[in-house]
């Protein structure tokens, strides 16, 4: 399969607990490359934004005040089957879900605090980087 781009983002509860690198070695380790990287304090609107396909559920609101409680690192992952290997390395939305060896198995403290997002489809990468990242910022 040709290169693939996926967009990615370490959450508060990661950067908090200071694991930016130890999670961007679980991606790369798993064959990702960071092209893009930028640790940045999500705004309200932003993350209302980045969540809108989830507004209408019950989660939505703690979703949003989570993903602006503290930092997160926003990135563009790239690699063969990017979007599909780095759900698989992120393990299951529900930590009590994931494989053992996956980031969330490791760090996740709960669903919401579930250390990484990554994006569910090839599509959908590419409106989630283009939120946050211009052509000339994402350098393979
Ligand atoms: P993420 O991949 O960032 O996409 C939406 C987030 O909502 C998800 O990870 C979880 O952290 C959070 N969430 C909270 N409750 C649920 C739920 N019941 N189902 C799916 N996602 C949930």
């Amino acid at each position: 399969m040709a290169q693939e781009r996926t967009f990615s983002i370490i959450k508060p509860d990661a950067t908090r607990r200071n694991l930016t690198g130890a999670v961007t070695k679980k991606l790369e380790d798993a064959g990702l490359r960071v092209v893009a990287s930028r640790r940045v304090k999500l705004t309200q609107a932003q993350a209302e934004k980045f969540y809108e396909v989830h507004k209408e559920r019950p989660f939505y609101g703690d979703l949003v005040s989570f993903m602006t409680s503290g930092p997160v690192v926003v990135q563009v992952l790239e690699g063969e089957n990017a979007v599909a290997k780095n759900r698989e390395v992120m393990g299951a939305t529900n930590p009590a879900d994931a494989e053992a060896g996956t980031i969330r198995a490791e760090f996740a403290e709960s669903i919401d605090a579930n250390s990484v997002h990554g994006s569910d489809s090839a599509e959908n990468a590419k409106l989630e980087i283009d939120q946050f990242f211009t052509e000339d910022e994402i350098v393979g």
